[in-house]
C-alpha cells in the first residue's frame, strides 16, 4: 500500500463523448494521436505547415543551448500575417473576427477585413509615433476591440506588446512599465464594471511619473465618461485621432521566428514579477493547434474564452489561436453576475455561442447561485466546454457539465501556464472523462510525475509535474532575468527537465489529477495531502460554497489542515457543522485529514484571475511577509 493518502480520493465516474461530438471530431482517435506525438518533433513540424512562412526553417528543434530552446530555426513569418492578412484573401475575407460585447448589452463587431484595415492603420501610428522593431509597447486597456487592435499592430511592425491587466493597480503598473522599457503606452478613459465606470486613465497618468521611458500616451475613448487630458509635454493623444486618416495599408515586418512577440507578467511567489518572454513561431504554432485539437475548432464556430486578455488565457486563446484559426471570438467586458448571474447564458443563447472556457473559480461563483439561472436559456448551441486556472472539483465539475453542457458537452479541463504558452495536458473532445482529472498531456508533449530526484514515482503517489520535452510554444527566458529562468524552471529537479512548480499523481488508468502548487501542498505526518484534494472534499458538502485549506504547524503531526470556509446562505459553522465536516472530511480523505482548525470567511484572497492565494493565508497565519501581492484582488 502506498503511504500516500492522496489516492484515497476516489473519482470513479467516466463520462464517454455525446456521439454527437465523435462525428464531428477532427481527431477520432485520441490513443493513436498520442502515439504520433511521440515523434515530437515531426508532429509540431507538421502543424506547423498550417501557416504561411515567409521562408522555411532550417531545423525543427535546436537544443544546442540547453534550457534555451529554438524552434523553427531560421524560419521567418509574422504573427498578423497569419491571424488576420492571409484570411483577407480567403471567404472569411467578411466573417466576423471579433465580437465585441458589454454589459450594457452594446456589441460591435469587426470582420475580418475591418480588422485588417484597423491593424494597418494602427501600425503605422505606432511607427509614426517612432517604434521601431523590438521596441516594447505598453497597453493597459479593458476587454475592448482596440486592445486587440493594439496587440496585432505590434505585431505586424514587429514592436513587443506587454499588455497589464487594468485590474492591476499603480505600483504593478509602475514596475512593469520600467522592467520592460516601454516606450508607449495605450489606454483607455476607463472601463465598464457592474454599472459604473472604473477609471484607467488616472492611474497611468500617475504611475508615468515613475517610468521615464515612456514618451507617449495613447488614449482610447471607451466608455461615456469625460477624459481628462492631463497633458503638458504634448505627448498625450487620443488614439481616435490619431488613426484619423491613416493609410490603411502597411507592410509586414518579417520575423524570425524566434524574435519576441511579448512579455507578460505573472506574479511569483517571491521577489518582483517574472516578465515571461514569449516568442513568434513557435508561440503560432502551439496556440494554434492546440486550440484546433482541444476544443474541435471548425467552420461556423463561435468562441467565447472568458478570460481577460490581461492574462496569458486571453493572449493565446482570446486573441490568437482564435484568429490563427479563421474562427469568431467573443471578447466580453463584464462581470459574471451583473446584472445578474444569468448573463453569460444570456450572452450564450443570444449568440449561439458553441465552445466555452472559463475558470473554475467563475462556476464555483455561479454554482452558489442554483440552476435556475442557467435554466431559463436555451444553451443547445454549446459543443464543447472547458476550464482553465485551477484544479476544477468534481463538484463543480458536475455541475457545469448538467446545467451548462445539458450532459451533451464534454468538459475540456485545460492544465498550462503562463510560461507553457498553450495547453500540455488537456483530454480531447472524444476522450473519456473524470469530473476533476485533466487526462493525459497532448499529443506532442511527453510530461510525468516524478520524485526530487526525478525519478517516476509509482501510480497514485504525488510527485512532482515535469515537462520532459520541448514544446514550441515555451516560454523562452524571464526578461531581464536568465538566471532565474535556468533555477526556477530547469535546476529544481534533474534531468533536465522543465519543473512546473505543481503537485500531481497518476491514476491506475494514467490520468493525471493535479494537486495544486507544491509549495501549498500540506505534509501531515509525513502524507502528503494536495491542497485541491481536500478543498474538492469540502466544496462538495452541501452547506459548503468555496474553500481554502493550508497547513498549520503542530507538535505532534508535524502539519495539521486550517480550513477558511465560504459557506452557502443559511449555513452557519457551529459546533454541530464543524463535526460534520470533520466526519465527512475523515469519510472521504482517511484519518489523516487531520483538521485543527476552521473558521468561517466572507471571502478568500484570490489573484485577479480567480485563483486562490493560500500563501496569503499562510503569511498572515504566521506573521510572515507575504511576497509580491501584485496581482492579489482587494
Ligand atoms: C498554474 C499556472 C494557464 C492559464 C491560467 C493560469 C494552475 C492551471 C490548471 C488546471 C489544475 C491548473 C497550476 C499552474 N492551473 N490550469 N486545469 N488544473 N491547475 O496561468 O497564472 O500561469 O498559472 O495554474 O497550478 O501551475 P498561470
Amino acid at each position: 500500500m502506498s503511504k500516500d493518502t492522496s489516492v484515497l480520493l476516489e473519482e470513479d465516474r467516466v463520462f464517454k463523448p455525446h456521439y454527437t461530438i465523435v462525428e464531428e471530431a477532427h481527431i477520432k482517435n485520441w490513443e493513436a494521436e498520442i502515439e504520433k506525438g511521440k515523434d515530437h518533433e515531426k508532429y509540431w513540424e507538421e502543424k506547423a505547415r498550417m501557416f504561411d512562412w515567409f521562408k522555411k526553417w532550417d531545423m525543427v528543434l535546436d537544443e544546442s543551448n540547453k534550457p534555451f530552446y529554438k524552434w523553427f530555426v531560421n524560419g521567418k513569418t509574422n504573427m498578423t500575417h497569419n491571424a488576420v492578412d492571409r484570411w483577407i484573401e480567403t471567404d472569411k475575407r467578411n466573417q466576423v473576427a471579433i465580437l465585441y460585447v458589454n454589459e450594457r448589452g452594446e456589441e460591435r463587431k469587426l470582420t475580418y477585413y475591418e480588422l485588417h484595415r484597423e491593424v494597418n492603420r494602427t501600425a503605422n501610428v505606432l511607427k509614426r509615433l517612432g517604434i521601431r522593431k523590438g521596441d516594447a509597447v505598453a497597453m493597459y486597456l479593458p476587454m475592448c476591440p482596440e486592445l486587440v487592435i493594439s496587440m496585432l499592430a505590434c505585431a505586424k511592425i514587429g514592436a513587443v506588446h506587454s499588455v497589464i491587466y487594468s485590474g492591476l493597480s499603480v505600483g504593478a503598473l509602475v514596475e512593469r512599465l520600467n522592467d520592460a522599457k516601454a516606450k508607449i503606452i495605450i489606454t483607455a478613459d476607463g472601463t465598464y464594471r457592474r454599472g459604473k465606470v472604473i477609471k484607467l486613465k488616472p492611474i497611468v497618468d500617475e504611475a508615468i511619473l515613475q517610468c521615464p521611458t515612456i514618451e507617449t500616451t495613447v488614449v482610447v475613448k471607451h466608455t461615456d465618461i469625460e477624459i481628462e487630458m492631463s497633458d503638458i509635454s504634448g505627448r498625450e493623444m487620443l488614439f481616435d485621432k490619431l488613426i484619423e486618416g491613416e493609410d490603411d495599408e502597411c507592410e509586414t515586418e518579417e520575423m524570425d521566428a524566434e524574435d519576441p512577440l511579448f512579455i507578460l507578467y505573472t506574479s511569483g511567489s517571491t521577489g518582483k514579477p517574472k516578465g515571461v518572454l514569449h516568442t513568434t513561431g513557435g508561440y503560432m504554432v502551439g496556440v494554434a493547434s492546440t486550440l484546433q485539437m482541444t476544443f474541435d475548432i471548425h467552420n461556423g464556430d463561435l468562441w467565447w474564452c472568458t478570460a481577460d486578455i490581461g492574462w496569458i488565457t486571453g493572449h493565446s486563446y482570446v486573441v490568437y489561436g482564435p484568429l490563427l484559426l479563421g474562427t469568431t471570438t467573443l471578447l466580453y467586458e463584464g462581470a459574471p453576475d451583473y446584472p445578474d448571474p444569468g448573463v453569460w447564458w444570456s450572452i450564450v443563447e443570444r449568440y449561439g455561442v458553441t465552445k466555452f472556457y472559463t475558470a473554475p473559480t467563475a462556476i464555483r461563483h455561479l454554482m452558489r447561485f442554483g440552476d435556475k439561472h442557467p435554466r431559463k436559456y436555451n444553451l443547445k448551441s454549446l459543443k464543447i466546454l472547458g476550464t482553465v486556472g485551477e484544479p476544477t472539483n468534481p463538484e463543480a465539475w458536475i455541475w457545469y457539465y448538467k446545467n451548462i453542457g445539458r450532459e451533451r458537452c464534454p468538459i475540456i479541463d485545460t492544465w498550462w501556464q503562463t510560461e507553457t504558452g498553450m495547453h500540455l495536458i488537456a483530454p480531447l473532445p472524444v476522450t473519456p472523462l473524470k469530473p476533476g482529472s485533466v487526462t493525459k498531456p497532448l499529443p506532442g508533449i511527453e510530461a510525468d510525475i516524478v520524485d526530487e530526484n526525478g525519478k517516476p514515482v509509482p501510480l497514485g503517489k504525488g510527485g512532482f509535474l515535469v515537462i520532459k520535452k520541448p514544446w514550441p510554444a515555451m516560454f523562452r527566458t524571464l526578461f531581464n532575468d536568465e538566471e532565474r529562468y535556468i533555477n526556477v524552471y530547469w535546476k529544481q529537479i534533474p534531468g533536465g527537465v522543465y519543473t512546473a512548480g505543481d503537485m500531481a499523481r497518476k491514476d491506475e488508468d494514467g490520468y493525471i489529477w493535479i494537486q495544486g502548487r507544491s509549495d501549498d501542498v500540506l505534509n501531515i505526518a509525513g502524507h502528503r495531502i494536495g491542497t485541491a484534494e481536500v478543498e474538492s472534499v469540502f466544496v462538495a458538502h452541501p452547506a459548503v460554497a468555496e474553500a481554502a485549506v493550508i497547513g498549520k504547524e503542530d507538535p505532534i503531526k508535524g502539519e495539521v489542515i486550517k480550513a477558511f470556509l465560504i459557506l452557502k446562505k443559511g449555513h452557519q459553522l457551529n459546533a454541530a457543522l464543524i463535526e460534520e465536516l470533520k466526519r465527512h472530511l475523515r469519510h472521504e480523505l482517511g484519518p489523516v485529514a487531520v483538521i485543527g482548525e476552521m473558521v468561517q470567511v466572507e471571502q478568500l484572497p484570490k489573484t485577479r484571475s480567480g485563483k486562490i492565494m493560500r500563501r496569503i493565508l499562510r503569511a498572515r497565519e504566521e506573521g510572515r511577509d507575504p511576497g509580491d501581492t501584485s496581482t492579489l484582488e482587494e
